[in-house]
C-alpha cells in the first residue's frame, strides 16, 4: 500500500506535502513524488526512500505553489523506480494512487486505440489516462472520476490535479482508505491520519464513490448522481506527539513501552459494574445467538485470534475456529447462521481480511470486527465494530495492536463465559479486574527487563535459524515471537508445538539452532521440560521464557532463563509476548536491521 498527501490553500505546498509524506513513508517506501501548481503542474518523483526525493527538491530552483500533490509507494506493479513512481501524468492533469487496478490492461487496450502511450509499468498510468479520457468528453472533473471509478475494477484510492485548475484536488476512493479535512488555512488529503496530524484536529473519511473537490475554502463532496452531500466528521484522538517517536530510537521500540496504557485504554473503558460490556447488540444483548465463532485475520492479527481462540474456548466453551484471510476468501467456507465471525485487523485496511469479511457478510453470517483505526474500512463494513484504543501503530511490527486485540479477545471470553453461566458474576469481575490492572502492571515489569532481555538478545542474533517451542496458549505466543523475530532481525525462525517437534522436525536441531522455550501454563509443565531436554541433548543452546512458578524446574534444563513477572497464569502469556517482542528489537538493533521499515514489508496490505 502506498502514503497519499494533497494540499490546497494559504501555505506553500512542498512544505505540507514533504511534511505528510513524512509521516506516511511507513505506508511504502520504495520511490515517491510531488506535482505543484505554479504557472503549470511541476512534477518531480524519485526512487528509494523519502530522502532522495527532499534531497531532489533542495538541490533543485525553489517551487512555489499553493496546490499540490505527493505519494510514497509500495510496488504493486512494476519494479521500484522513477519511471514508475507516482505522481502518474497525463495530456491533462497529474494523479497519485493507492490501490491495485485489476482491469488496468483491458484500459490499456481501449486506451491504446485511443491514442495514449503508456510509459510506466504500473497500472495507476491506466487510471491516470482513463480519467484524462473521460475528461476530454466531459470538460468536468467530477464527472471525469465517477466514469473512471464506474468503469476500473479493483481497489483505488486517487487524488488528481487538473491543468487549467489551479486551486482545487479531486479525489475518489474504492477499496483503499482516503481521509480529507478542511482548515482556515486551506484543504488536505491523506491515506492516513498522521499526514494531516499537525495542520487538522478532525477530519472526513471519504466515503466510497464519492468524489471530493478540495479547495483553499473547503472541500465538496458529490456523488455518482450528482447528489452533493457532507459526510460525518470525525475527530482526531491521536496528539502530534502520539505519531511521532517520543525519544525513542525506533517507533517499534515506543509502541512496546506503551503496551500497559494501550491495555488499560483498551479494557477499562469497557467494563460497567466491573464486567465488560460492548455497545453492541451480539455480545451484550443477543449472544445467544452465538453458536460458533470463526476468527479471520492476516499476520499478526490472526496470531491474535488464536489466543483469542484458546481463551474463548477455555472459559465460554464456544467452537471456535481461526482462519488465515486469504485462505477464507477462497476457501468456500461452511458458515452456520449462529456463525459469528470475527475480523481482526489493527489498520481496518487489509486487503484479504476486507474480502473474508465480504465473504461473510454475503453468506449472511454476523460480522465482528476488531480494529484500531477509527472509520476504517473494515470498521465500517462490519455490522458490529469494537476498537481497540491502542494510538497511532506506525511501526510496521505489530506489537501494541496485537496485545490490546489478545486484551479485547479475553474481554469477549469473559463475557461469553458469564452470559452461559460457565462462570459466576463475581468470578468474571475477579477476572476483569486483574486484566484491567495487574496486567498491566506486569506489563510495566516485563518491560523494565530490557537490559536482561537486550544481552540475551546480542547472542541470538549470531544465529541464523532458531525455533519457538511452547504447549498450549504459549504455542500461539511462540507464533506471533516467531513472526516478530523473523520480520525485523531476518532471521529465520520458525514456532512448533513443544510436543510435534520430535515427530521429524528435530532433526533440524543441532548447535547452531538455538530454541526458545515459552512456559507458562503449569499443566504441561513437566512435559514441556521434556521437549526442551530432548533439544538440548541435541545440542541446542536453550533459551526459556517461563513464569516464576516454572523457574525452579526450569532452570537446570536452560542455558539462559528469563523468569517472568509475577500475574495470573491466565495473563501469563500476554507478558511472555512483551519479553518477546523485546527480544526480537534488540535482535535486530544488534543486526542493524531497519527496524521500523524492514524490507519487503509495508504496514498495512492493501492488496492481494
Ligand atoms: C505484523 O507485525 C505484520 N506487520 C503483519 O503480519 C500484520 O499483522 C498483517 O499484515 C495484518 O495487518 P492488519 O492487522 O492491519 O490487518
Amino acid at each position: 500500500m502506498c502514503g497519499i498527501i494533497g494540499y490546497t490553500g494559504t501555505k506553500q505546498a512542498v512544505p505540507v506535502l514533504i511534511s505528510g509524506l513524512s509521516a506516511l513513508e511507513y505506508r511504502g517506501y520504495d520511490s515517491a513524488g510531488i506535482s505543484v501548481y505554479e504557472e503549470g503542474i511541476i512534477t518531480i518523483k524519485t526512487e528509494g526512500r523519502l530522502k532522495n526525493l527532499t534531497n531532489r527538491i533542495k538541490a533543485g530552483r525553489k517551487i512555489k505553489g499553493h496546490t499540490g500533490i505527493g505519494h510514497t509507494r509500495w510496488a504493486t506493479h512494476g519494479e521500484p523506480s522513477e519511471r514508475n513512481a507516482h505522481p502518474h501524468l497525463s495530456s491533462r492533469l497529474s494523479l497519485v494512487h493507492n490501490g491495485i487496478i485489476e482491469n488496468y490492461q483491458e484500459l490499456e487496450q481501449m486506451l491504446s486505440s485511443e491514442g495514449y502511450r503508456f510509459r510506466s509499468e504500473t497500472d495507476t498510468e491506466a487510471a491516470a489516462h482513463l480519467i484524462d479520457y473521460f475528461y476530454k468528453q466531459s470538460k468536468d472533473p467530477v464527472a471525469a472520476l465517477h466514469a473512471a471509478a464506474r468503469a476500473i475494477r479493483g481497489s483505488f484510492a486517487f487524488a488528481v490535479m487538473f491543468k487549467g485548475d489551479r486551486e482545487n484536488l479531486y479525489a475518489v476512493r474504492s477499496g483503499s482508505p482516503l481521509i480529507c479535512a478542511d482548515t482556515p488555512n486551506g484543504s488536505y488529503l491523506a491515506s492516513d491520519i498522521p499526514a494531516i496530524l499537525p495542520f487538522a484536529k478532525e477530519y472526513y473519511q471519504l466515503p466510497e464513490n464519492v468524489v471530493a473537490v478540495l479547495s483553499p475554502k473547503g472541500i465538496n463532496f458529490f456523488t455518482a448522481d450528482g447528489a452533493e452531500i457532507i459526510p460525518e466528521k470525525s475527530q482526531i484522538t491521536w496528539s502530534v506527539e502520539a505519531a511521532k517517536k517520543c525519544g525513542y530510537n525506533h517507533f517499534m521500540l515506543k509502541e512496546i513501552n506503551e503496551q500497559a496504557e494501550a491495555l488499560r485504554n483498551t479494557v477499562l473503558p469497557r467494563l460497567r459494574d466491573g464486567v465488560p460490556y460492548f455497545d453492541c447488540d451480539i455480545l451484550d444483548r443477543n449472544i445467544e445467538e452465538i453458536g460458533e465463532i470463526k476468527i479471520i485475520g492476516c499476520g499478526t492479527a490472526m496470531h491474535a485470534g488464536l489466543v483469542g481462540k484458546n481463551v474463548i474456548e477455555r472459559f465460554a466453551r464456544i467452537p471456535v475456529s481461526v482462519e488465515i484471510a486469504s485462505e477464507f476468501r477462497y476457501g468456500n467456507p461452511i458458515l452456520r447462521k449462529d456463525t459469528l465471525v470475527i475480523l481482526i485487523s489493527q489498520s481496518g485496511e487489509t486487503a484479504d481480511t476486507i474480502a473474508a469479511l465480504e465473504l461473510a457478510k454475503s453468506a449472511g453470517a454476523k460480522t465482528l470486527a476488531i480494529v484500531n483505526v477509527l472509520g476504517s474500512t473494515i470498521s465500517r463494513l462490519a455490522d458490529y465494530v469494537i476498537y481497540t484504543w491502542a494510538g497511532p501503530e506506525i511501526s510496521v511490527a505489530s506489537t501494541k495492536a496485537y496485545t490490546v486485540q489478545c486484551a479485547v479477545l479475553y474481554q469477549i471470553a469473559f463475557k461469553l463465559a458469564l452470559v452461559r453461566h460457565q462462570i459466576s458474576e463475581g468470578q468474571c469481575r475477579d477476572l476483569c479486574e486483574r486484566q484491567a490492572n495487574s496486567l498491566p502492571a506486569a506489563i510495566d515489569a516485563a518491560l523494565k527487563m530490557s537490559g536482561r532481555i537486550k544481552r540475551l538478545s546480542e547472542k541470538i542474533a549470531e544465529y541464523e535459524n532458531l525455533f519457538f517451542i511452547g504447549r498450549g496458549i504459549d504455542a500461539e505466543i511462540c507464533k506471533e515471537g516467531s513472526l516478530k523475530l523473523k520480520e525485523i532481525s531476518y532471521i529465520h525462525s520458525e514456532s512448533y508445538p513443544a510436543g510435534e517437534l520430535k515427530h521429524g522436525t528435530i532433526s533440524l536441531i543441532d548447535a547452531n539452532v538455538p530454541v526458545i522455550a515459552v512456559i507458562t501454563v503449569s499443566q504441561v509443565l513437566d512435559k514441556t521440560i521434556s521437549n526442551v531436554r530432548e533439544v538440548k541433548s541435541r545440542g541446542a543452546t536453550v533459551f526459556s521464557v517461563c513464569t516464576k512458578a516454572a523457574a525452579e524446574a526450569v532452570e537446570p534444563m536452560s542455558d539462559y532463563t528469563l523468569v517472568l513477572p509475577e500475574t495470573d497464569e491466565i495473563f501469563a502469556p500476554v507478558v511472555a509476548i512483551i519479553a518477546l517482542q523485546i527480544l526480537a528489537y534488540y535482535t535486530a538493533v544488534a543486526r542493524n536491521c531497519d527496524v521500523d521499515k524492514p524490507r519487503n514489508l509495508a504496514k498495512s496490505v492493501t492488496v492481494e
